[in-house]
């Protein structure tokens, strides 16, 4: 991992810089690229104008590590607004949300109670909830979560980090619970001792993990969405899909928001099906962090928006 980077990850956990550095106009002005804006009109209004694309999106709100119960109901009561939305406007979007927000920390009976209040309402509007992976050291107890909270409720998915050795041997064990999987290469610090310190091991890895799951994605034992913005990647998920004749549309990609645009439509064109996290709210600091750190050149547009007016 480069110095820069590793600073970087290590910026996103800072507190001081967390509360700091959102006060600045110029780190502001510099998010915009990420974000639609702070709001959930914002994102919906971005969710509408994808859907004139044929590209559908993933809305999360913003915020990791709550404190209080008091504060994991009120994002409990949030996802569920967004929902009514969602629903009301007719919009191709789901959500992803990361399981420290409904105060995993806290209590993780409480955490299952919001959470599958939220995955209830989703499934009576024909909706889908995915669950985010954050660090590693909340791997083994997410997937025990998801394992249990799939066993009631099939309209929900779970992140897996292809960085992670652990992941193949997580997929195997997951494959009896007929998954619905989104596989990411992994944003956060990790050492040597859990995830492969390369970036052409974490593709390599990648790639492995995508053979893996082809076959059960033919036979309909797992749902899957590649999200990554790899190019390369993506090609030859598509040529090796090819090979267990599985049609584009089968075929499910989502990327980010601001990331490489043309790709996502050039994806969407080729009749694969499009999905991009939107993510908004005003704690975005330790998100943007990571969103720099896997592609540190985007310091630049930081440093020139220090210049603009
Ligand atoms: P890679 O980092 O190799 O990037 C490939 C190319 O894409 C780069 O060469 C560059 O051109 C472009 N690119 C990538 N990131 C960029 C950036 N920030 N700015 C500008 N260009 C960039 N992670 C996690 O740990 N838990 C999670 O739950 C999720 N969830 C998630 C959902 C979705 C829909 C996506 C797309 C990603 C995530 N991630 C995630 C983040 C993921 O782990 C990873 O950090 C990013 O997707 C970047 O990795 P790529 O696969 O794009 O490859």
């Amino acid at each position: 991992m480069s110095v820069l980077r590793a600073m970087l990850l290590w910026g996103s956990r800072n507190k001081w810089m967390c509360n700091r550095f959102p006060r600045y106009a110029f780190v502001r002005r510099a998010v915009r690229k990420f974000m639609p804006g702070e709001t959930l009109a914002d994102a919906l209004q971005a969710a509408r104008n994808f859907s004139g694309q044929n590209i559908s999106v993933v809305l999360t709100h913003l915020g990791e590590n709550i404190s209080t119960a008091a504060e994991a109901d009120a994002v409990t009561a949030h996802y569920l607004d967004v929902l009514e939305e969602v629903h009301a406007r007719d919009l191709p979007a789901t959500i992803s949300l990361k399981l420290t927000q409904l105060g995993f920390d806290l209590s993780e009976e409480e955490t299952c109670k919001r959470f599958s209040k939220i995955a209830d309402r989703a499934g009576s509007y024909n909706n889908f909830v995915w669950i985010d992976m954050e660090d590693s050291s909340y791997a083994d107890r997410t997937i025990k979560f998801y394992k249990r909270i799939k066993s009631e409720f099939s309209n929900t998915g779970l992140c897996l980090q292809a960085y992670l050795y652990r992941t193949a041997g997580d997929i195997d064990e997951l494959m009896e619970n007929m998954p619905n999987l989104r596989i990411v290469k992994g944003a956060y610090k990790e050492s040597d001792s859990v995830a492969f310190p390369k970036r052409t091991q974490v593709d390599a890895n990648y790639f492995h993990l995508a053979r893996m799951l082809l076959p059960a994605m033919k036979d309909g034992k797992a749902r899957v969405i590649f999200a990554t913005h790899d190019k390369i990647l993506l090609e030859q998920i598509i040529l090796a899909a090819q090979g267990f004749e599985l049609s584009a549309e089968s075929l499910e990609f989502n990327m980010l928001f601001g990331i490489k645009p043309s790709l996502q439509s050039r994806m969407a064109q080729r009749g694969h099906r499009v999905g991009i996290l939107i993510s908004y709210g005003s704690a975005w600091f330790p998100w943007y962090m990571r969103r720099l750190a896997e592609r540190p050149a985007n310091l630049w547009f930081v440093v020139k928006n220090l210049f603009r007016r």
